[in-house]
């Protein structure tokens, strides 16, 4: 299994393109499966996640070839053939599951391996199949599997929900496109990906009013046909990068980064003494003098998010102070906690806060990475720490960032990936 050994105490300086941001990405493939037309994606970001979604869609009968030599453009198109979604993919990627919405809109069936578990939870998807009930499908639950049926089209529904989850509105957003007359959605999620999703299926001749907004009013429509869309930049990687100039003490430009999508981050930064400008083609983010605790509580969006908490708490352990996280998210997304004490930081955990008391410095130390946003935190630590650090486990890495180690050592981290 591959490592990262880094040795700390480098500031960073240069540029890190940003890439596609993979949450939009999935639910985008997803909706390949709303058209027998070709759907063309571009700005797709290299990632292990995508690899699973692109073999999923296959087995559907959706090909998803990469016309470009960068590979940074998919086009999706074919005929659905098949309407189960196997457990072996679908424990590896719990967005799998938003083929649902799509299969039963598109052919009144599917069958979905129900996703198990994972490392940061329980995640259900109760609220997903709730939805789609209020629709007209009916569910049973056999073999591990949701058996999802339809007799004929799926109908418009007001749906509130009783609380924002992204996955659910993304699959009542994709089945409520090609549903007979309108549909509500209440309470819905407004992360910028959900955007990203709304403005590919009105290019793809949906009716849908309120983006960005908490509540979508989809008017169905009986086909959808193809479309190019160019995905957003993934706020959660420049979250992340902008973490790692911060730690390390350097300067650093997120080519193609946007403000706008970055919500309560960018407060948050500045709140530690981070330093954020908007500059011709991203943001450069700086440390002007030391990092200060903060306090962040994860939120949906435009809150700051679970997905920046591990990452921000990495920072946090070496800023002046004391700073509360607190967590609202997800249950058991504190397991960074214990490998960043084996570097020297002081973090105590009570229920769904963590305290912080900064450390002047870290230190280097052999660290498990046990989910994919844990694996970055750990990196973070690395660069700031004294000594050499080797983050084991990477493979959750790959899931969502692309070239990391390249990326950082391209702005002067001394990073590496040992394979084996
Ligand atoms: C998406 C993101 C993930 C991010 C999360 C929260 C993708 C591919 N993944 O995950 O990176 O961390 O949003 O911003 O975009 N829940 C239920 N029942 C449901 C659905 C969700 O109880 O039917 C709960 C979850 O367990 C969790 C909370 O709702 O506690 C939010 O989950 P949700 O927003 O659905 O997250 P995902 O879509 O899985």
């Amino acid at each position: 299994m591959d490592r990262i050994r880094i040795r700390g105490g480098k500031p960073l300086s240069g540029e890190i393109p940003i890439g596609g941001a993979k949450n939009a990405a999935l639910p985008l493939m997803a909706a390949g499966l709303l058209t027998d037309d070709r759907l063309v994606l571009s700005n797709v970001p290299k990632l292990a996640d995508i690899a699973t979604m692109a073999s999923l869609l296959a087995q559907h009968g959706i090909a998803v070839e990469r016309p470009d030599n960068a590979g940074r453009v998919l086009s999706l198109g074919g005929r659905i053939t098949n309407t189960e979604a196997p457990y072996d993919i679908v424990r590896t990627m719990r967005a799998s599951f938003l083929v649902m919405g799509p299969l039963l809109a598109r052919t009144g069936e599917a069958r979905v391996s129900l996703p198990g578990g994972c490392e940061i939870g329980a995640r259900p998807v109760d609220l997903h199949l709730k939805g789609l009930e209020q629709m007209g499908a009916r569910f049973n639950l056999e073999g591990g599997y949701v058996d999802g049926r339809v007799d004929g089209r799926l109908r418009g529904a007001k749906i509130v929900f009783p609380f924002v989850s992204v996955g659910a509105t993304e699959n009542l957003l994709m089945a409520a496109a090609l549903a007979e007359g309108r549909t509500e959605l209440v309470n819905a999620a407004r992360e910028p990906e959900i955007g990203d999703l709304a403005h590919c299926l009105v290019a793809m001749g949906a009716d849908i009013k309120g983006i960005g907004s908490d509540t979508l009013v989809i008017e169905g429509v009986r086909a959808l046909h193809g479309a190019d869309h160019a995905i957003i930049p993934d706020r959660i990687e420049t979250g992340s990068y902008a973490c790692a100039a911060a730690i390390s003490g350097g300067s650093v430009l997120l080519r193609h980064a946007r403000l706008e999508h970055l919500g309560a981050t960018v407060r948050v930064m500045r709140e530690a003494g981070v330093d954020i400008t908007e500059e011709a083609g991203g943001l450069m983010v700086r440390r002007l003098n030391g990092l200060h605790g903060a306090d962040v509580m994860t939120e949906p969006y435009p809150g700051f998010p679970t997905d920046m908490q591990a990452q921000f708490m990495a920072m946090l352990s070496v800023a002046e102070g004391a700073s509360m996280v607190t967590e609202t998210i997800f249950e058991n997304r504190f397991m960074h906690v214990p490998e960043l004490n084996r570097m020297g930081a002081r973090i105590n955990v009570h229920g769904t806060s963590a305290i912080v008391r900064g450390v002047p410095s870290l230190s280097g130390a052999p660290v498990m990475a046990s989910d994919l946003r844990a694996s970055l935190s750990l990196i973070l630590a690395g660069l700031a720490a004294k000594g050499e650090t080797v983050v084991n486990r990477v493979y959750h890495l790959d899931r969502g960032y692309e070239a990391v180690e390249q990326k950082l050592a391209a702005c002067g981290a001394d990073i590496e990936r040992i394979r084996g």
